[in-house]
């Protein structure tokens, strides 16, 4: 039926996590408006941003992003936004173990204190930097495999898989 009279409609809460200067401002400014900034500032508190996606069968779905600050200062305030979240998304920078490490924290906190049925996403950014990876995308794979979320590497730079990204959430939504 080439009339798309049954398509649908769907409005996603989704929350990005992960330590300060991984890039989760940056992959929703290049998801949300295809641009990318350098001298991106840290977020204070939390953002608000919301972008829709078409999907293959003529779903549209709206992704409320709940982008938050990642300073240690605000941790606190994580639940405030992944509570009720049906997607999280934690991210941490390819150059650095610390942000791996701190992906691993925030993971545990999700699967002490989330929704149950959270679809949670593995985000290593800054894959344009390879010559300075210092997590490789084995050890990030299995730990995703082991915590039931899937994994992926993004470029918000070279915006390399940042659509993949949200697609691959969107074909993983109930
Ligand atoms: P907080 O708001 O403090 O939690 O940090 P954040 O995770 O939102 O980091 P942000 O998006 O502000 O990016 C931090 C720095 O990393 C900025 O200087 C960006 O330009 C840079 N950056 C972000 N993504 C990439 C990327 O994919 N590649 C490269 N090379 N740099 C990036
Ligand atoms: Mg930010």
């Amino acid at each position: 039926n080439s009339m798309a009279t049954d398509s649908k409609n769907i409005r996603v809460k989704l929350v990005l996590l992960g330590d300060s200067g991984v890039g989760k401002s940056c992959i929703v400014l290049r998801f949300v408006r295809g641009q990318f900034d350098p001298t991106s500032k840290v977020t204070v508190g939390a953002s608000f941003l919301s972008q829709t996606l078409a999907l293959e069968d003529s779903t549209i779905v709206k992704f409320e992003i709940w982008d938050t600050a990642g300073q240690e200062r605000y941790a606190s305030l994580a639940p405030l936004y992944y509570r009720g979240a049906a997607v999280a998304v934690v991210v941490y920078d390819i150059t650095s173990q610390e942000t791996f490490k701190k992906a691993q924290y925030w993971v545990k906190e999700l699967q002490k204190h989330a929704s149950p049925g959270i679809i949670m996403a593995l985000v290593g950014n800054k894959g344009d930097l390879h010559e300075k990876r210092a997590v490789s995308s084995q050890d990030a794979m299995e730990y995703a495999e082991k915590n039931g979320m899937f994994f992926i590497e993004t470029s918000a730079k070279t915006a390399n898989n940042i659509n993949q990204l949200f697609q691959e959430i969107a074909k993983r939504l109930p």
